[in-house]
């Protein structure tokens, strides 16, 4: 054994024993993997943590930390974004809101259009937007300050289905149909089979589509593929969470049966809890 590895018996052999052997380790169970606990501050996904962390911009007790891996104790240590202390966010909340048209569903906006965290009111917390509804686009978006459930909620392998109602510019083709529903090349990468449903066959007709992706303006570009404008677009179901009950403008608390529904999703399948 090399002696620069045996001094206070702090040998490799003794190490691997201790995690072997499942002793509780005092001083380092309590160590959260950095992303982690940003994330879980309700500051940003994990992933987006991941990135702070990288560009430097997350100190540790006033030691800036940019390795990616790095883990701290949440609640002994002083976790700072740019400077600014991480609080550890009392409660985690989940809201459920029915966005109007003409919002846009991001924090803030450097145009001041108006945004989606304006319409949550009498809330203390902090939420934040999972994933995007166009400006121009109405329906339901889940907000909350669970970092760690809406990365989740956005990674393709969570495979939550979100359910638009959409009006289109004419007349789509049924061939047409079936190719966007088999899958198409967008950005380079196919996308997912997904199903398409008429629901009113106007000159202006209602269609029914269901992803279970979520990639940038997905639907409209789909359907511009093919030629078709969407006039319209509403989200009118994620997961087992309609709109019932909710006008447009309206968010409720989601209920801890709901919540656990989600976090349990597995490709299609919600897990035993709910
Ligand atoms: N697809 C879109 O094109 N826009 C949305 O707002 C949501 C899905």
């Amino acid at each position: 054994m090399d002696s620069r590895f045996r001094g206070n018996d702090v040998t490799f052999g003794a190490a691997k024993r201790r995690m072997t052997e499942r002793v509780p380790l005092r001083l380092t169970h309590m160590q959260e993997r950095l992303q982690k606990i940003i994330a879980e501050a309700g500051i940003t996904s994990r992933r987006k943590a991941e990135e702070l962390i990288v560009q430097g911009r997350v100190s540790v007790n006033g030691q800036v930390v940019s390795e990616l891996g790095s883990k701290a104790d949440p609640a002994r240590d002083r976790i700072a974004v740019d400077g600014k202390p991480l609080k550890r966010s009392r409660r985690r909340l989940y809201l459920l809101l029915n966005k109007p048209p003409g919002y846009v569903s991001t924090v803030s906006d450097p145009q001041h259009r108006p945004t989606v965290i304006s319409l949550v009111r009498n809330i203390k917390e902090r939420v934040y937007p999972v994933g995007r509804l166009d400006f121009h686009s109405s329906g339901l978006m889940l907000l909350t300050n669970d970092g760690e459930l809406a990365n989740f909620l956005m990674s393709p392998k969570s495979g939550v289905p979100r359910t638009y109602h959409v009006k289109l510019e004419g007349q789509a083709a049924e061939e047409d149909i079936k190719k966007l529903e088999t899958g198409i090349v967008l950005d380079g990468r196919r996308t997912a089979p997904c199903q398409i449903q008429l629901l009113a066959s106007d000159e202006k007709p209602w269609y029914e589509v269901t992803l279970v992706e979520g990639r940038y303006h997905q639907v409209r570009r789909m359907f511009e593929r093919i030629g078709q404008e969407v006039l319209k677009l509403k989200r009118v179901r994620i997961a087992f969470l309609t709109d019932h009950g909710l006008a447009p403008g309206q968010f409720r608390e989601l209920k801890t049966a709901e919540v656990n529904r989600l976090k349990n999703w597995r490709g299609g399948r919600s897990g035993a809890s709910g």
